[in-house]
């Protein structure tokens, strides 16, 4: 059992509280993705998780047990963190090779080459198994940290932003590779990412931090259809969810100061007039880029539509989300 609680866990960096008595379960098995702008607090979850550092008060607790006090190699933790860090005057093989050649593990050698070998290819890093980690892409390093992490088979992956710096391609192969490397071990796996798409396509669950406080927990497609709050509703989605004045359209309910719209929840032809700022094709589908009473949207059409600069169209609310003067969300 690999199942995280974090149980009331508060961080304070001098006066800065960078936790704020965030409880959170991490079920067996799950991948978790922490979104949340920079200074959110992620990474200092992580560390929390890991045992690099310690909570001031809460507890974490690993498959039931207490965590107090145990050191990270105790807790069977594997993390990948933000910036690389590898062994520079060791080889690619070498870093690769090093977390299964702990004297506690007594990996037999041609175990250890077949695990490396096997890992570089996944992160399509054998041409470079042999060069020093120094002369290495970012990108190829941040591979290798990777696969330092996968080599083993921790309880629980700890990564921090591990795709950042790869391109697109790689990064939506890593995807695939990461998603079902952690479904086939059964591995639980907290990730942080500033992406999108990461954290649709490969999240059980997200967990949204916002100012060091957990605001909201719950399967990827829960926040993105019923976010708490404007500042959830705005984590995940892309192009990002649009806001107006909740009295632009007729029907808002009492208490709404705003009325949040996704992309794809304004319908057109019926309703009122909007002006096409912009058009961008996209192939697969069209972002249409809209004035309306001098507010900017952005929605969605198909990938032949006929609309140019300067059209006008007539668009209404689908599935509005309403929120009151602090953002909160009205039910
Ligand atoms: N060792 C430290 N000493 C002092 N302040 C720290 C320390 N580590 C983190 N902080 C502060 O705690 C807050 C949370 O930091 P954290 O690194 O968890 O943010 P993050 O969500 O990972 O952000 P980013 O997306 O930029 O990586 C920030 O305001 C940061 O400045
Ligand atoms: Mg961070």
């Amino acid at each position: 059992m690999a199942e995280i609680v974090l149980k009331d866990v508060t961080k304070r960096f001098g006066a800065h509280l960078a936790l704020d008595k965030v409880s959170m379960t991490v079920p067996d098995g799950s991948f978790v993705v922490l979104l949340g702008p920079t200074g959110a607090g992620k990474t200092t979850t992580l560390r929390m998780v890991s045992g690099l550092d310690h909570p001031d008060s809460g507890e974490v607790y690993i498959g039931g047990q207490p965590m107090r006090g145990l050191t990270p190699a105790q807790r069977n933790v594997a993390m990948v963190f933000q910036q690389y860090s590898l062994y520079p005057h060791l080889t690619v093989r070498q870093n690769l090779a090093f977390p299964l050649k702990s004297p506690l593990l007594k990996t037999p050698p041609a175990e250890i080459e077949r695990k490396v070998n096997a890992i570089a290819e996944i992160l399509q890093i054998s041409h470079k198994l042999d060069n020093k980690a120094t002369a290495l892409s970012g990108g190829e390093m941040q591979r290798v940290s990777i696969g330092r992490a996968l080599v083993r088979n921790p309880q629980i992956y700890l990564m921090d932003e591990p795709l950042s710096s790869l391109d697109a391609k790689l990064r939506a192969d890593l995807r695939i590779e990461l998603k079902s490397i952690q479904a086939n071990s059964g591995a639980t796996l907290l990730y942080v990412t500033h992406d999108q798409t990461e954290a649709m396509t490969m999240a059980t669950h997200v967990g949204v931090l916002h100012h060091g406080r957990l605001v909201q927990f719950g399967s990827p497609r829960e926040i993105y259809e019923n976010p708490v709050s404007t500042y959830a509703a705005t984590r995940l989605g892309q192009p990002r969810i649009n806001f107006l004045p909740a009295d632009i359209f007729p029907s808002a309910p009492r208490g709404a100061v705003t009325i949040g719209l996704r992309p794809e929840h304004i319908a057109q032809g019926l309703g009122e007039d909007s002006f096409v700022k912009r058009v961008e094709h996209l192939g697969d589908q069209t972002r249409l880029h809209l004035s309306f009473r001098n507010h900017d949207l952005i929605t969605v059409t198909g990938a032949h539509t006929e609309l140019r600069n300067g059209d006008i169209v007539k668009i209404q609310p689908d599935r509005p989300l309403y929120f009151d003067a602090d953002g909160m969300r009205l039910t």
